[in-house]
């Protein structure tokens, strides 16, 4: 079974700031670093370091050069990233003092995929084999669609949220990651229960993976509920969590651990990566993971 991972590249622009800019308001930034991010790149660095072989697709610009060197030194398959005319996607983060942060995002060569790109890509592909998508490239319905066609395992994190993932047909995802905010999106409901109730009444053969931040994560499949604590960490900077979480989760599919042992896995990740700066660089490796987690 290989994994595909259909997603953004992106150049993260990033400045540490005492609180969020405000409407109106100019703010001296504390610090600022360029690292290598994109919810598609970093669960694809995060599958690597949880040492799963992973074949990243995607569109970058002429600057991305960069971008997939980096995957290709940590061991990604960036045969299917094409370069395009244009620019890379990039991001503009603020991080604050409470290490929350704020992103806004320029889709760039990541809004350039093509049907025909993405037929030629799932044509490398074998039924069984996993497709994993996030929603910062355009045509993520249509990627959808096909990987249910040549019946790929579907795992979704429809982040970020907007009215084409939240109308997509998410139901034949066979996995979906969301965080509280997304799951309201999608259910209308508030409390986490609420949310993974509506789950199992309108995608009954979808298990979910429901993100609660500090309180830990909940996974739901047809077998019933696990619900997972967050370790107790000095978060400094929480950007990319989630993807370290969604790498690692689907790491732990293909090695076919038990659920409670990949959401372990899953949150002492998330834990690591929340104590360092970045996006992919926070993520770390199977090895930081086990030290972490031994005598816990
Ligand atoms: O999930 C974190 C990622 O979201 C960042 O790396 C940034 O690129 C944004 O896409």
């Amino acid at each position: 079974m290989r994994v595909f991972n259909y997603g953004s590249l992106n150049l993260d622009y990033v400045y540490r700031v005492s609180h969020m800019v405000r409407g109106g308001e100019t703010l001296a930034a504390a610090g600022m670093e360029i690292y290598l991010g994109g919810k598609g790149l970093n669960q694809s660095v995060a599958l690597a370091r949880a040492g799963v072989p992973v074949c990243h697709a995607g569109c970058v610009g002429e600057d991305g050069h960069v971008l997939t060197q980096y995957l290709d030194s940590q061991g990604v398959d960036t045969s299917l990233i094409r370069t395009i005319n244009g620019k890379s996607g990039h991001t503009i983060i603020q991080v604050d003092d409470r290490a929350q942060n704020a992103i806004l995002v320029y889709g760039g060569a990541n809004h350039k995929q093509t049907r025909e790109q993405i037929r030629q890509t799932l044509d490398t592909s074998n039924p069984g084999d996993i497709l994993m998508l996030q929603n910062e490239i355009n045509e993520s319905v249509y990627l959808m669609e096909e990987a249910k066609r040549r019946g790929l395992r579907l795992v979704v994190n429809p982040s970020p949220m907007d009215e084409q993932i939240r109308h997509a047909p998410l139901e034949t995802a066979d996995y979906i990651l969301i965080n509280e905010t997304e799951g309201n999106a999608i259910s209308g409901q508030r409390e986490a229960s609420a949310i993974l109730d509506w789950f199992s009444v309108h995608s009954p053969k979808t298990a979910v993976l429901l993100t609660l931040g500090e309180a830990g994560a909940v996974y739901q499949d047809g077998k019933g509920r696990i619900a997972q604590k967050a370790f107790s960490v000095v978060a400094v900077d929480t950007t990319a969590a989630g993807d370290t979480f969604t790498g690692y989760f689907v790491a732990g599919l293909v090695r076919g651990m038990e659920m409670e042992e990949i959401l372990r896995q899953c949150a002492a990740a998330s834990a690591l990566a929340v104590t360092r700066n970045g996006a992919a660089p926070s993520i770390p490796s199977k090895e930081e993971v086990d030290r972490f987690l031994t005598g816990r």
